[in-house]
């Protein structure tokens, strides 16, 4: 049971199309990739085939693409879908809209990948995320995950609040309060004159806490695939 009903509820504000996890639709055109699609090119086959559940306008998806992966993503904001196919390189790229928690392909892929932190959701929710991984995923299939390096959850209160980052965008840290449960965050983003805001509770997952709801979905912990322990691998239990 979540301890507290409304710790999880993510917001969002800023110009243009805001989906329902705050996520803002012009925001993450802007955005670049910082290196994740390489990441995940690594630790998959050449070739393999990747299913990105929460692909938003393809930030990922699309130089997995171009990197030879025949992908298909995941969104339940056709916003975000919209803009995907609307990109000179996200054209044509398959898409489904959808609820992660409820999708069930009928097709297993090489890849499944949860990016964006999207595993420090809370506790019932990761579950249902990690058995639509495994529903979709081969049985010599990997799982990639990106999650908050354990450290962030320490470092994060003390952190340099603003940073800039490439593609001209200022990230501002407006707040990041400890709850019970993980790190209530707030961050501004300014690109130019207009201004995003994203508010949301990131869930801390302990290693025995992740070890157990990897084996809830039959995943089992894979590989460490960054030093921060921000990525990693799971695979078929
Ligand atoms: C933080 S954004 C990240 C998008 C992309 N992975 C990236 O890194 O650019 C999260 C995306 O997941 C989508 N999303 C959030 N919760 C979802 C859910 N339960 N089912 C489907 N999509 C979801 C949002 O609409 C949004 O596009």
């Amino acid at each position: 049971m979540d301890e507290n009903p409304g710790v999880d509820e993510q917001v969002g504000t800023g110009p243009g199309v805001i989906t329902n996890d705050g996520c803002a639709v012009e925001f993450y055109t802007l955005l670049p990739a910082f290196g994740e699609p390489e990441i995940v090119d690594a630790a998959v086959p050449a070739g393999a085939s990747i299913l990105e559940l929460g692909c938003g306008t393809g930030r990922i998806l699309r130089p997995l693409a171009a990197l030879g992966h025949p992908v298909t993503g995941v969104d339940d904001s056709p916003d975000m879908l919209a803009r995907l196919a609307s990109l000179a390189d996200g054209a044509g790229l398959p898409t489904v809209c959808s609820p992660i928690q409820s999708l069930r392909l009928d097709r297993a892929f090489d890849a499944v990948l949860l990016a964006s932190t999207m595993i420090n959701s809370r506790p019932d929710r990761r579950r249902e995320f990690l058995a639509t991984v495994r529903h979709h995923l081969r049985a010599d299939g990997v799982a990639v995950f990106q999650q908050h390096p354990p450290d962030w959850f320490e470092t994060v209160e003390h952190a340099e609040p603003a940073r800039d980052d490439p593609g001209g965008i200022r990230r501002i840290i407006r707040v990041a309060r400890p709850e019970p449960s993980g790190m209530y965050v707030e961050v501004e983003y300014r690109v130019g004159d207009d201004v995003w805001t994203h508010a949301w509770t990131a869930r801390r997952i302990g290693e025995r806490e992740l070890a157990d709801d990897l084996a809830a979905a039959s995943l089992r912990f894979g590989d460490w695939l960054t030093g921060d322990h921000a990525w990693f691998t799971a695979r078929p239990a």
